[in-house]
């Protein structure tokens, strides 16, 4: 017992002087880490708000050995829901200059649209329209929006982007340019409109 005493001692001593160490250690290296500060817009290389519109078409390939659209889920009421509420598809549509499938491709529509509406065919969209074409190439704008398909014309928000299209806001029009009933494969013209830096 009178041998190990004192090594108990000198282990919890060295313990101790460890550990004043580090802390002084930490405390003198500790950074002045800062969550927020205010900062100027050129600080970031923001100068000239631009206003651009877009314009293309959105293919909606349901049918084919290659679908860009397909249901991922649905509720046990959907197949004899009128308006087909809790159909959940994901997409990854090609988006072209024109209205044909072979034409200039300039990106693809990638996300999902459900069906949210139990009074009309009425979809809730939210995808990233992701832009491959000249300098837009890498750059995404993000759609969150209500989609009645049988409107003529719908508008759905852009909420946002990247690339070119940070800090972006705008607007999504959307107008059925043809519908294929046998195969439900639809070709929807777009015109965009937002304001990016
Ligand atoms: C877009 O960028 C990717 C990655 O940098 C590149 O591989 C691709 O060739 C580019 N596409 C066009 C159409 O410029
Ligand atoms: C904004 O417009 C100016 C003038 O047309 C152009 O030089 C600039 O590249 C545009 N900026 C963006 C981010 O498109």
């Amino acid at each position: 017992m009178a041998k190990t005493l004192p090594n108990l001692t000198f282990t919890s001593l060295i313990l101790t002087i460890v550990t004043v160490l580090f802390s002084s250690l930490t405390l003198s290296t500790a950074k002045p880490y800062r969550f927020s500060r205010t900062i100027s817009p050129e600080s970031l290389g923001l100068k000239k708000e631009n206003l651009s519109h877009f314009h293309f078409y959105f293919h909606d390939i349901l049918s084919g050995p290659k679908p860009t659209a397909v249901r991922v889920a649905s509720a046990p009421m959907t197949s004899t829901s009128a308006t087909f509420f809790g159909s959940v598809v994901m997409i990854d549509n090609p988006l072209t200059v024109g209205p044909e499938l072979n034409s200039k491709l300039v990106g693809r529509a990638q996300g999902i649209y459900a069906s949210a509406s139990q009074t009309e065919v009425g979809l809730l969209m939210v995808l990233n329209l992701a832009f491959t074409h000249g300098k837009y190439n890498g750059s995404a704008l993000s759609i969150l929006g209500r989609n009645p398909v049988f409107s003529t014309v719908r508008e759905m928000p852009i909420v946002g982007g990247s690339g070119f299209f940070r800090f972006a806001r705008g607007y999504a029009r959307a107008k059925t340019h043809s519908f294929d009933l046998s195969t439900g494969n639809a070709v929807v013209e777009y015109n965009v409109y937002v304001f990016h830096y």
